[in-house]
């Protein structure tokens, strides 16, 4: 009996010890996630201080033409200048606060407030002001909407409520060139979606910063994406950006076997006009066939970027993270924006944004692969509608589905009292370059100047 206790004892010293050891090897804690706390330090140290993409160019071309996007406890106004550049103004009224523009998006002369009928002009200048000369003397020449700082960038409008942050292209650092290899201005939208989902902002991004979670939660992409990591190159940039390189046009292999192609991979093959049944029994061959029928027929299909792209980017994934909530998967052939931003009152909530962007070649009609391996032709010429959806309505493509079911499921996790924080791969550590980041900034770092 006595030795029985003693031995029990000993293991249970032995299990705490080694527990410890595994306690110092766990990160992100829940509290992460759900306190209000973590996220109004995020909100003060960080979101404040980042550059954020919030808009799109070739939405507002004409002066005068304006977005509003929504970002935590702020509402920016953007808008089209006669001089052809973008400005950005905190959407709110100096004369007693009301916020100015309601609209999401528009295009007017003026803009005027709706509680006393103050007028706003695109630069910010107050241009009329009712009973002026009821205001003390030069009250109304002084005051202009308080505008932030704002660059375009890769047909994208980027902002930064710090005055006194660095430049957007000195804040992307190496990013700036990597993006430049794709034709992002000239992507038309097929797809604009915008739901509220029950979980942190950061789950969707954390998300997103890994593959390892592919082959389980998404089999069904294991026959066109090879998600085994020693093939997956993963980078990390100063700033919290980073990169993941997914091959792609092959299947994944698992031990010594390959996968089967997917549907989505014979599309492919007959897009460029490769037979299926050549590649019986050899299906790694398929990528770099893929990556020479492009190159040989791409140009004169009017795709005429691919001849400034590597043979890698013809046929793989590049999944950019650009800190702190831009996830973007970027293809020869189209780019799939994910972006999360907090939710205004309750770090368990985030507004997340589903956006695919993709080319249009010149004078031809060829389907587009939407996220999902749905293959479509959208008639041409505009962007599809941008749609707020509830979340669960409808479906936001299986793949995006099959990840946002994970991410509420953490965000129950990260509540339990039984979840002790996180245990990182080798293969996830562009999550932790995302948390170090978060965690530089509430310390008081701001970002480097590349
Ligand atoms: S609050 Fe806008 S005019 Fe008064
Ligand atoms: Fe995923």
């Amino acid at each position: 009996m006595n030795s029985t206790t003693k031995t029990t004892t000993g293991n249970a010293a032995k299990g705490a010890r080694s527990d410890e050891n595994l306690n110092q090897l766990r990160l992100l804690p829940g509290r992460r996630y759900t306190s209000s706390e973590f996220a109004a330090a995020e909100w003060e140290q960080m979101w404040t201080k980042a550059w954020l993409l919030l808009g799109r160019e070739s939405e507002m071309p004409e002066p005068g033409d304006y977005q509003v996007e929504e970002i935590g406890l702020e509402s920016i106004l953007m808008v089209r200048q006669k001089d052809g550049g973008v400005r950005a103004f905190y959407n709110v009224c100096q004369h007693r606060g009301n916020r100015l523009v309601g609209a999401e998006c528009g295009g007017v002369d003026h803009f005027v407030c709706a509680y006393h009928g103050w007028k706003w002009g695109l630069d910010g200048g107050l241009e009329w002001v009712k009973d002026a000369e009821d205001f003390p003397a030069d009250t109304c020449q002084k005051v202009r909407l308080a505008e932030i700082k704002c660059e375009t960038f890769a047909g994208f409008v980027w902002v930064n409520m710090d005055p006194d942050c660095c430049s957007l292209r000195e804040y992307l650092g190496p990013v700036w060139d990597l993006l430049q290899a794709f034709p992002l201005p000239d992507m038309r939208r097929y797809m604009a979606l915008t739901t509220r989902v029950p979980c942190n902002w950061k789950c969707v991004h954390d998300n997103f910063n890994e593959s390892y979670h592919v082959g389980v939660l998404h089999p069904q992409s294991s026959g066109h994406i090879d998600d085994n990591y020693k093939d997956t190159g993963f980078f990390t940039y100063n700033n919290g950006h980073s990169l993941m390189k997914m091959k792609s046009g092959r299947p994944a292999r698992r031990g010594d076997k390959w996968s089967e192609p997917t549907p989505m991979l014979e599309t492919l093959m007959h897009m460029w006009e490769l037979n299926p049944d050549d590649f019986k029994g050899r299906p790694a061959a398929v990528r770099e066939a893929l990556q020479q029928q492009k190159r040989k027929l791409g140009p004169s299909r009017g795709y005429k970027h691919y001849e400034q792209l590597s043979d890698e980017q013809l046929t793989d994934f590049m999944h950019f993270f650009i800190f702190p909530n831009i996830s973007a998967s970027i293809t020869a052939d189209g780019c799939h924006f994910l972006r999360a931003r907090p939710s205004r009152n309750d770090p368990g909530q985030c507004v997340f944004d589903n956006w695919f962007y993709a080319t249009e070649p010149e004078g031809v009609t060829t389907p587009v692969v939407l996220p999902g391996a749905i293959v479509t032709t959208v008639p041409r010429g505009t962007d599809v509608p941008h749609e707020f959806i509830e979340y669960g309505s409808r479906s936001l493509g299986l793949g995006i589905d099959q990840d946002m079911s994970a991410n509420i499921g953490q965000q129950l996790g990260f509540q339990s009292r039984g979840y002790k924080g996180g245990l990182l791969a080798g293969q996830e550590n562009r999550v932790r370059h995302f948390h170090d980041t978060i965690d530089g900034y509430i310390a008081g770092h701001k970002p480097v100047r590349a």
